[in-house]
């Protein structure tokens, strides 16, 4: 049994002890869907607010669903559609306040107002699949939201 308790108070610190738990789930297992699975429970139980978490993976150039925390959601998203397409066609994380401002947002959820992307790219270079927070709250993610979740994205990358 896995029993992370992270309590922190403050988003360094959180992100910190996210980060560490994250490295001993994943350690020692090659398998991408297995990872992909707990890497999300653990993310969707520390994180605050958020309605839906979860990975889109590059399956021949186009994003599919992969293991999410949420309601079900859409399969297949092209890459340059929605926030999630965005950040696999441009390899960029998308930090989105208000998803409804954002040209081509793709709902899923109508419940998401804010959203926050980021690519896992493999040593190559090349998109592995991107791990998209969404959250009820508009501007939920702060800089600090994205440099903890990048951190996560690249532990993530070597295992994926
Ligand atoms: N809103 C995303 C689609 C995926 S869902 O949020 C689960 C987008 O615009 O890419």
């Amino acid at each position: 049994m896995y029993d992370f308790k992270i309590a922190a108070a403050d988003k360094e610190t959180l992100y910190r002890d996210l980060a560490r738990a994250l490295e001993g789930l994943i350690a020692g297992e090659p398998d991408p869907i297995a990872n992909m699975a707990n890497a999300i429970a653990l993310i969707w139980e520390t994180l605050p607010d958020l309605n839906w978490a979860g990975f889109y993976r590059n399956v021949s150039g186009e994003l599919v669903v992969g293991p999410f925390q949420g309601r079900p959601a859409c399969i297949r998203i092209p890459f340059g559609q929605g926030v999630c397409g965005t950040a696999a066609a441009t390899l960029q994380v998308q930090r989105i306040d208000d998803v409804h401002a954002f040209p081509g947002h793709i709902a899923c959820d109508a419940a998401s107002n804010s959203e926050l992307v980021m690519p896992i790219v493999g040593e190559d270079g090349k998109l592995i699949a991107v791990l998209d927070l969404d959250s009820p709250k508009t501007a939920r993610f702060n800089e600090e939201d994205e440099a903890g979740c990048v951190r996560l994205a690249q532990i993530l990358a070597r295992v994926l």
